[in-house]
């Protein structure tokens, strides 16, 4: 069933818009340091300011467990919003509440107001109706945005479309059909590079591109895993040994439907004695002889050209995880050298995950480098497993 998007709402002039957007952005001494998350949104913030909406912004920031913590208070988001905008952003202080209530009464044609963190109510999380209810009448139409959360079936992203007239957002739209070109006859050879800790989250998109896909690569944590679970000493490194099973299973999928799984053939580790921050010595080693002291940090050298030579010559590539500690420079280069081959390759390039984009930034690789890099963690992942996300699905009913 198709999108509704906010191109086919009607009256947009003088009604009051309750936007879901995910303005969940790093934030440090009290200030956005990335605000990618904040700009994917403007297109659809711009268009309701046109059209005279009042648009009223619902965000969650972090996890503060249904409590108010004052380091999420969403007032540094709001500064942001105001300089990028260049206009003055109503804040308040909650998000639901008669103080509210006034507020939003008062506002005109092209205001925007910010109300405080969704997930300082533990009903935001619950999807309770009776707190839905007293968002949902804030506005006279709900606009989803937040494609960040589209995996989490909350009051703010999911439950308020059930009592508004609901409608997607530009990133929303965007994001959905830019992610389903990967079940759309993808040019091949379609290529997933998959990186990170664990392999948790990550389980649903193996098992799916085992079947798509015609090679996955694996770094990281998760290729530990697979690793050991595949014989190889991987010493004092990261791993789920509980995860061993998990791991064959995936990889006889993978075989099953002829694709080909590629692990680090050599890596960089470190004696595991050494404290990182002294600027350890570190070690090449191949796979298959890594001493039993040791901790890999990074892919190494020849696997990393592998890796970039397999993304060069694809149609496609997916790409979620740093395959290395790219945040220390001794274990950058892995990372490095598959984000270099994603912006050089005339493969289309589909990345996305917060470690992912954190590596571009410090690698200072443009964005327009990329086909798409999508705002979703989690539900990046959630949607290439081939899973219908609440937050999506409830605007097609
Ligand atoms: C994200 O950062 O991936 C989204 O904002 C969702 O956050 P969450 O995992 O805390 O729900």
């Amino acid at each position: 069933m198709k999108l509704k998007t906010i191109r086919e709402a009607k009256k947009l002039k003088g009604a009051r818009v309750l936007l879901r957007v995910d303005f969940n952005v790093p934030l440090k001494d009290g200030k956005v340091v990335d605000d990618s998350r904040i700009r994917a949104s403007l297109p659809t913030i711009e268009f309701l300011r046109k059209a005279g909406a009042k648009i009223i912004l619902l965000s969650h920031l972090g996890r503060p467990k249904g409590k108010i913590v004052d380091e999420l208070r969403l007032d540094p988001v709001a500064r942001k919003l105001g300089e990028i905008l260049k206009c003055k952003i109503k804040k308040t202080d909650d998000c639901v509440g008669s103080e509210v209530e006034k507020i939003v009464e008062k506002l005109e044609e092209g205001d925007v107001l910010l109300l405080e963190n969704t997930r300082f109510h533990p009903e935001e999380k619950e999807n309770n109706s009776e707190f839905v209810k007293q968002l949902a009448k804030l506005g006279d139409l709900f606009v989803n945005d937040a494609f960040g959360v589209a995996h989490r079936a909350h009051a703010s992203s999911f439950g308020i479309a059930e009592f508004l007239p609901a409608a997607a957002g530009f990133l929303l739209e965007k994001e959905t059909s830019e992610l389903a070109r990967v079940f759309e006859n993808p040019a091949k050879p379609l290529v997933l590079v998959l990186g990170g800790a664990k392999i948790d989250t990550k389980i649903g998109v193996l098992k799916k591109f085992s079947e798509l896909a015609n090679t996955i690569l694996l770094g990281g944590g998760i290729a530990n895993t697979f690793l050991a679970a595949e014989g190889f000493e991987v010493g004092e490194s990261l791993r789920e040994p509980d995860k061993a099973d998990l791991a064959r299973e995936i990889l006889n999928l993978a075989n099953s439907h002829g694709c080909e799984f590629v692990l680090p053939e050599d890596v960089v580790c470190v004696d595991s004695n050494e404290e990182l921050s002294n600027q350890p010595k570190t070690f090449a080693f191949r796979a298959d002889a890594i001493p039993p002291n040791m901790k890999i940090l990074d892919i190494g050298e020849t696997t990393a050209r592998r890796f970039s030579e397999i993304i060069k010559k694809a149609g496609m590539v997916v790409w979620n995880g740093p395959v290395g500690l790219f945040e220390i420079k001794l274990f950058e280069a892995g990372t490095k050298a598959i984000a270099q081959a994603c912006a050089e390759t005339s493969a289309t390039t589909i990345l996305g995950g917060g470690d992912t984009i954190a590596a571009l930034k410090k690698f200072k690789i443009p964005a327009k480098k990329f086909t798409h890099i999508s705002t979703g963690g989690g539900a990046m992942l959630e949607f290439l497993e081939g899973q219908e996300l609440p937050g999506i699905q409830i605007l097609k009913n």
